[in-house]
């Protein structure tokens, strides 16, 4: 039924994209359509960002009770079955709340599969049968899925991808990861923390190769104190499930194949853009490679049409596609708005954890720019000290000549936490002095934060002096 409802806005999928596009854009006043085909929150809040963090809670919780040398428990053990429950419990919170937010914002919700009839029409097919809507503006918001590579049989069961990691009711003894990225890495601390042994397969030299490298030094040796392999320059040729087993060919760092046969194997090597079903072979979508090519504004090659998230490509955050939502969606109502991808923050959930703004060291010095570089250890940290958790370091890098901040790099306990700190201080430019003189109330984490700028400028007070 051609013209049953017209919308000015329509967004194609509900994640942490998505949604947020649709209530910009309510907020601005336009009648938004949101469409999803299974449920609100997308990849993010239904089985990657908010379950992992729940099950990493509890698996740390685990790690200290473990390592206190003050807690003294018989048998301790981690009851699977409840912190699925958990995690579950949180999810259905969290998807309970975004739906609130789309009827609080007055957005019309259909629950479906949507794919373009022509430029301006959609055609959603759910359990109300097929409707089609027409529109002024769209925003595609269809997100990513799991990378695939030939030769590695995922079957769900033994070999699995992050999603049926999230529902593992046992704890593997053995586990091989393929891939040292976020997830290998977020993925290889829960479950070494929970008993499996762990080894993780890196084809690069380096695991989380983006970070800066004295953070991937320090995280590297501290995963395999807990006893984490992590073999790098080391690619996955080939993964079978054999006899209920899974078995995984590498090529090593001497270009010799080994085969290591495991009870599971996590394949976490990147994800990919996911818009299939949607049609846009039929309106001539520009791409860029996979990924739908958009400029600043978040516009396609067709006007009227935008795209935002992880089916763009670029970093895949949940946040940066929020920020880009906000974006399509004040393009789409008329005003001029531009990302800016220069200042995104990355959190990888580790044991400790990584997190990391601006620029590296080596990215700093590949930019041409001469550097101050201030470092400031957890162990020298009063508040760290006391909860146990010294492990660490933050950095932060200042332009030599201005004192600008233009990158800060935190290793530790609680570094995704402290982040919002040093985004905000980049966020308005702050010069190094700035930052080292605010004061951080004592005794915290983020204490640490102003001796690392104060030692950019050999001026730090609980660090032996600097020549
Ligand atoms: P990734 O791109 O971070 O890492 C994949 C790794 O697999 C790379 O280091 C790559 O060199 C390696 N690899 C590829 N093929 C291989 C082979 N044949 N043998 C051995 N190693 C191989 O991708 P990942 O970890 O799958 O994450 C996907 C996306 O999800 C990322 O963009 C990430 O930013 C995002 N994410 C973010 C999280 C966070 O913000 N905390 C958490 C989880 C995911």
């Amino acid at each position: 039924m051609k013209g049953k409802g017209t919308f000015d806005v329509i967004v194609i999928g509900g994640g942490p994209g998505g949604y947020v596009a649709a209530i910009r854009a309510a907020q601005l006043g336009a009648k938004v359509l949101l469409i999803e085909k299974d449920q609100l929150g997308g990849t993010c809040v239904n089985r990657g960002c908010i379950p992992t963090k729940a099950m990493l809670a509890d698996a740390n919780l685990y790690d200290h009770a473990k390592r206190s040398s003050v807690l003294k428990m018989e048998n301790l053990r981690v009851d699977m079955k409840q912190l699925l429950s958990r995690k579950n419990e949180v999810v259905k919170r969290m998807t309970t709340g975004i739906q609130f937010l789309i009827r609080n914002n007055e957005i019309t919700f259909s629950q479906g599969r949507a794919k373009f009839v022509d430029r301006t029409t959609i055609e959603v097919e759910g359990e109300k049968g097929r409707e089609q809507f027409n529109r002024q503006k769209i925003i595609i918001a269809t997100g990513s899925v799991s990378a695939q590579i030939p030769n590695i049989d995922v079957d769900g069961k033994v070999i699995l991808t992050s999603t049926e990691m999230l529902e593992l009711s046992s704890i593997p003894k053995e586990l091989i990861i393929i891939g040292g990225g976020v997830i290998g890495m977020e993925f290889a601390c829960l479950f070494n923390s929970l008993g499996s042994k762990v080894t993780v397969i890196e084809m690069l030299p380096e695991i989380i190769s983006t970070e800066d490298g004295e953070v991937i030094r320090g995280l590297t040796t501290l995963l395999k104190k807990k006893n984490i392999q992590i073999l790098t320059d080391t690619k996955v040729k080939e993964a079978k499930v054999k006899k209920g087993r899974a078995e995984v060919t590498v090529v090593d760092k001497e270009g010799k194949e080994v085969l290591f046969k495991t009870e599971k194997a996590l394949m976490a090597v990147g994800r990919s853009p996911y818009a299939d079903g949607l049609g846009l072979e039929k309106i001539n979508l520009a791409f860029n490679g996979k990924f739908i090519k958009v400029n600043e504004k978040m516009e396609t090659n067709i006007p009227g049409i935008y795209a935002i998230g992880d089916v763009t490509g670029k970093q895949m955050l949940a946040h940066k596609a929020s920020a880009e939502g906000i974006v399509a969606a004040e393009n789409a109502s008329g005003h001029q708005t531009h990302a800016d991808y220069s200042k995104i923050p990355n959190c990888i959930y580790t044991f400790p954890e990584v997190a990391s703004i601006g620029l590296t060291e080596k990215q700093a010095k590949e930019n041409g720019l001469q550097v101050r570089i201030g470092r400031y250890p957890f162990q020298s940290n009063g508040r760290a000290l006391a909860m146990g958790d010294s492990e660490g370091f933050v950095k932060v890098i200042a332009d030599k000549d201005l004192g600008q901040v233009v990158g800060v790099h935190i290793l530790g306990g609680h570094a995704t936490d402290m982040i919002g700190g040093p985004v905000l201080a980049m966020g308005l430019e702050t010069t190094v002095e700035e930052m080292g003189k605010t004061i951080q109330a004592h005794p915290t984490l983020n204490e640490a934060l102003s001796e690392a700028a104060l030692d950019a400028i050999k001026e730090a007070i609980h660090l032996p002096k600097k020549k």
